[in-house]
Order: structure tokens, then C-alpha cells, then sequence
């Protein structure tokens, strides 16, 4: 929920070549302004703790992503807003494709019509360190998975669609073998933090990414929230801009200056 690729990266997660790169790279730059600040909740799930299934208010079940999804969740005439989770999607298959984002894709269908009402991606360990640093992203155990990206197409919000995949695609990830997911979730998103609690993930971490100067200096902060309990429940708030965090799975301050990133969010 958290890793929004540079729509013209490449599948290998660069940003290409010579005058195009460079363009993009300037855009980007631009689109930054000169300071911001983005707060993400972390979110975890013990999935050995069964919770009560959020029901949807239409029927539901879900399966894996399949490319005449595309037109159906993004039609086109659609806002800016889908255009880039489309963008998104394009990337993310891409990537998965080739390797660098260990990553599946999975859709919601309503029963009736057979029509997507929302796709969302499950994350292994394993992605490089180019797309975890430009994305902010925890390391994860061998047992745990990440939620990412979520997008309901306009005429399905509100209906329970989010919270109903959430719960799904964990119990998909349970019969993988993963015993804990995490999330991170913008603070301000309103329906993805209702949704992720409605699925029985519990908030355990406080993200602060920061950047100034057009993005030439980045950081990201990882602190516990107060009351936390389980993994997420064990990093310890610390100054920005250095160092990790051992021993907890999440890598709790990144110079982001170290990497230059696919992406920019
Ligand atoms: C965020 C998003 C995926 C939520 O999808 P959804 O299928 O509508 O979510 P749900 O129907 O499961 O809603 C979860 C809860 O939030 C509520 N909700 C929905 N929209 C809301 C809003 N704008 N403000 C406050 N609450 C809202 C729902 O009523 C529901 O609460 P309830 O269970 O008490 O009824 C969807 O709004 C979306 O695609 N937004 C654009 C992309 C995005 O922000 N992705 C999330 C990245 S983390």
C-alpha cells in the first residue's frame, strides 16, 4: 500500500536511459516542491489469530490478477488518480515479471457480474534493495508478506470491498506458509485504515518520510506506536538519517540519499 513506482520505469525497476531518464528524473524533482512530509501507519497481522471475516455488502471472492482485469478496473475516461494506479498495475506486472518484485496480484470479483471490484498485490521477501529503499519498505522474515498497492474502481467504494480482499488475500498468504503480515497505510486515507482494521490488522509503527530540496536529501523514520503489541511492537523510535534497527525485521531509518529511487510518491 505503500510503494508507488515511477510510472515510466522500466520492469527491472530503472528509470531507462540518457534524455529520457533525465527527464523524468527533473519532472519528478519538480512534482516534490521544496519540502514534504508523509506519515504511513504500519500495520501487522499475527495470522495464527483467527478474527471474524469482514463481510462485503455484494458478494465476493478472489482470485489471481488476469490481464482483461486491466480494462475493467481502470476504464478508460477514468480520473488521474486511476490512471496512475493503472500506471501502477502496468509496472508492478512488469516488475514481477522480471523478477526484481517478488509480488502477486489479486482481484476481487463480484459474484454476480464476474466484474473486478478490486486488486491488490501480496509481497514477499526478496525484492532488491533499490525498491526497498525507494519505496520505504520493511525487510521481511522468511514468514512474512506485505500488502500493497489497493485500489477500488469508483462505482464499488464504500461497499466493504477492501476489508473483504484484505482478509482473502491473508488467508491466501496463510495457506503460502506467511505466520504475519504487515501494511502501511497514509495516515490521512481514511477508508484504507478502517478497512485494514476491519481485517484484523492491528497498528504498530509510525513511518515519517521526509524530503527537502526537490528530493535530494530523504529520510524515513520507523517508531513504535504506543500500545503496540507483536513484531512491529519492538522497534524503537531513533534519530533520522541513520542506521538500522536490528533484530526487528524492519530497518528502522534509511538515508534515502543512498539510493536513487524508481520512484518518487
Ligand atoms: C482506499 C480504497 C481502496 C478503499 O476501498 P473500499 O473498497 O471503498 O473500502 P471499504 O468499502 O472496505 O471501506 C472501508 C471502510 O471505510 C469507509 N470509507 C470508505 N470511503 C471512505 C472515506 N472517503 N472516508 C471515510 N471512510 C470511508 C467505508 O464505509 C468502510 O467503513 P465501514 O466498514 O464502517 O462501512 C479506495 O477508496 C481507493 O481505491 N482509493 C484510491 C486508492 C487508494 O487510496 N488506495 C489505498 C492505498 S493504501
Amino acid at each position: 500500500m505503500t510503494f508507488k513506482p515511477y510510472p515510466h520505469a522500466r520492469g527491472d525497476g530503472s528509470l531507462g536511459d540518457g534524455l529520457a531518464m533525465l527527464r523524468a528524473r527533473v519532472a519528478r524533482r519538480i512534482a516534490l516542491g521544496p519540502y514534504s512530509r508523509r506519515v504511513s501507519i504500519g500495520f501487522g497481522r499475527n495470522l495464527s489469530v483467527a478474527i471474524e471475516p469482514p463481510v462485503a455488502k455484494i458478494p465476493v471472492r478472489l482470485r489471481d490478477f488476469r490481464p482483461d482485469d486491466l480494462a475493467a478496473l481502470f476504464p478508460s475516461g477514468g480520473d488521474e488518480a486511476a490512471k496512475r494506479e493503472r500506471d501502477d498495475v502496468e509496472w508492478r506486472l512488469r516488475a514481477a515479471a522480471h523478477g526484481v518484485l517478488p509480488s502477486r496480484c489479486y482481484v476481487l470479483e463480484e459474484v454476480r457480474s464476474g466484474r473486478p471490484c478490486h486488486v491488490q498485490w501480496l509481497t514477499d521477501p526478496g525484492y532488491g534493495d533499490a525498491v526497498r529503499r525507494s519505496g520505504a519498505l520493511p525487510v521481511l522474515a522468511a514468514d512474512e508478506a506485505m500488502l500493497e498497492n489497493a485500489f477500488t474502481p469508483k462505482g464499488f467504494r464504500g461497499l466493504g470491498a477492501m476489508a473483504a480482499a484484505v482478509y482473502l488475500i491473508a488467508e491466501r498468504a496463510r495457506s503460502l506458509g506467511k505466520g504475519h503480515l504487515v501494511a502501511f497505510v497514509d495516515a490521512d486515507n481514511a477508508a484504507s485504515l478502517k478497512a485494514v482494521e476491519r481485517a484484523g490488522f492491528r497498528p504498530c509503527s509510525i513511518r515519517t518520510r521526509r524530503q527537502f530540496a526537490f528530493g535530494t536529501f530523504r529520510t524515513v523514520r520507523f517508531e513504535p506506536r504506543a500500545g503496540a503489541v507483536g513484531r512491529g511492537a519492538r522497534a524503537t523510535p531513533r534519530d533520522e538519517g541513520y542506521g538500522a534497527h536490528p533484530g526487528d525485521g524492519i530497518q528502522s531509518e534509511v538515508d534515502a540519499r543512498e539510493a536513487e529511487p524508481p520512484d518518487a510518491d
